[in-house]
């Protein structure tokens, strides 16, 4: 399926609004919600076997139909039984019937399924096959990765919702074996797991997902266990509670963690220091791996031709959305006193876009204006050369941002 075609299924699996959804239906439809499009809709949405295992949240799918159906009548389209049907069933079911039973989840909440369809081009797959052999590198051809998120994006402390950052981070993962692949990885506030999941892809050496929050790890748990047959051995991916507060240097440093990676972790000044102490501790020279992994120089996508010898563990890649510049900053310049090298790498390792049917994440621009949650960025963080980085005394969170050190 290429195209609007596959652009709908994957707009639908991910939950995108039911106005783009309308878009490509009538971009199917030559302009017009026909039969022959709600056939296509019927039987490649909402029968689609991804939808019928993981759901979107009736809701949203009752909003879909309703639109459809009123575009169609208006179109002065006969419009399909099962439309009207399933509109009226999605309606007045409860929202949280097919509600697992989940641990950890002490509030009524609503979950629901959002999938990802990532289309890779052929340079892709090869740099896949590169890494990981071409049986491997053949089940991205249509890879759909699917968490089970919260309709309440405060839920889990934030984790059980699915960030832009995360879903940009989930590319980059995926556009850059020559990093992940081997070597033991780890997340920082990993949230649904997308992006965990993405390293278990990669043939990681080890995953390690941490969270602090009891709620978000128990549906990372459950999100792991979902996606659990397209992660082969040996890769093996584990959870664990760690709150940046509380977090101790014996027990982070015994993770051995090569590359650290985290997304949408910058947004509350007071909980930076925290943050930048946990990555201090994680970047300290004094866990240097050597990896093991032999993996090939890839063939490269655009200009980027990064190999795995040239990225020096330890390492870490944070994508961020910024929605305050000064957040940012504060950020910025709290690791370059931790003793860490800061590189805005936006541009330059700037990952293809393997997810085109989001449309919540702003490619366009590198830094976003003050509260514009849209834009996506990345950073890479690594210990300054010759400089041992040492961990910050336990921070004050009451302090003044000083120079840049990009
Ligand atoms: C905005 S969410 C991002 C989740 C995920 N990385 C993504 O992009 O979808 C922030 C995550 O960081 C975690 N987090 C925030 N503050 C934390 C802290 N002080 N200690 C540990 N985890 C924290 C939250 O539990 C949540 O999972």
């Amino acid at each position: 399926m290429e195209g609007a075609q596959r652009q709908l299924v994957a707009s639908f699996l991910a939950m995108e609004s039911p106005t783009s959804i309308l878009r490509l239906v009538r971009e199917i439809g030559n302009g017009s919600v026909s039969t022959m499009v709600q056939d296509f809709f019927n039987e490649f949405c909402l029968k689609n076997s991804v939808v019928v295992k993981f759901p979107p949240s009736r809701g949203y799918m009752s909003n879909v139909l309703k639109l459809l159906i009123l575009a169609a009548e208006s179109d002065q389209q006969e419009v399909l039984d099962e439309f009207y049907d399933q509109h009226v069933a999605f309606l007045h079911s409860s929202e949280n019937s097919g509600q697992s039973a989940l641990e950890g989840f002490h509030h009524f909440t609503q979950r629901c399924h959002k999938s990802y369809l990532y289309s890779f081009s052929d340079d892709a797959i090869v740099k896949l096959a590169n890494y990981l052999g071409e049986h491997q590198a053949s089940k991205f051809k249509d890879l759909v990765l699917t968490i089970q998120v919260s309709s309440n994006m405060l839920e889990g402390s934030t984790g059980c919702y699915a960030w832009p950052a995360g879903i940009f981070l989930s590319e980059f993962i995926l556009a850059n074996p020559a990093i992940f692949s081997g070597r033991l990885c780890l997340e920082v506030g990993a949230g649904a797991g997308l992006s965990t999941i993405c390293l278990g892809l990669l043939n990681a050496s080890k995953v390690i997902a941490t969270d602090g929050n009891r709620s978000t790890l128990a549906n990372l748990k459950h999100n792991v266990a979902i996606n659990a047959t397209l992660l082969e051995e040996p890769t093996s991916v584990e959870l664990h509670e760690l709150l940046w507060e509380s977090a101790s240097e014996k027990a982070v440093k015994g993770f051995g963690a090569e590359i650290i990676v985290g997304a949408d972790l910058i947004y509350d000044v007071s909980c930076i220091p925290y943050l930048v102490r946990l990555l201090a501790m994680l970047l300290s020279r004094g866990m240097k791996h050597e990896s093991s992994c032999q993996g090939k120089n890839s063939s490269a996508y655009g200009h980027e031709y990064i190999s795995h010898t040239d990225v020096v563990p330890p390492i870490a890649y944070i994508a961020t959305v910024i929605r305050n510049v000064e957040t940012m900053d504060i950020f910025v310049s709290s690791a370059c006193q931790a003793g860490l090298l800061v590189e805005d790498v936006t541009d330059t390792m700037r990952p293809p876009i393997f997810l085109p049917q989001i449309t919540g994440i702003d490619r366009t621009r590198r830094h976003a204006k003050l509260g514009d949650s849209s834009s996506g960025s990345g950073w890479r963080l690594e210990p300054v050369p010759d400089k041992q980085a040492s961990p910050p005394q336990m921070p004050s969170v009451d302090f003044e941002p000083e120079g840049d050190c990009r």
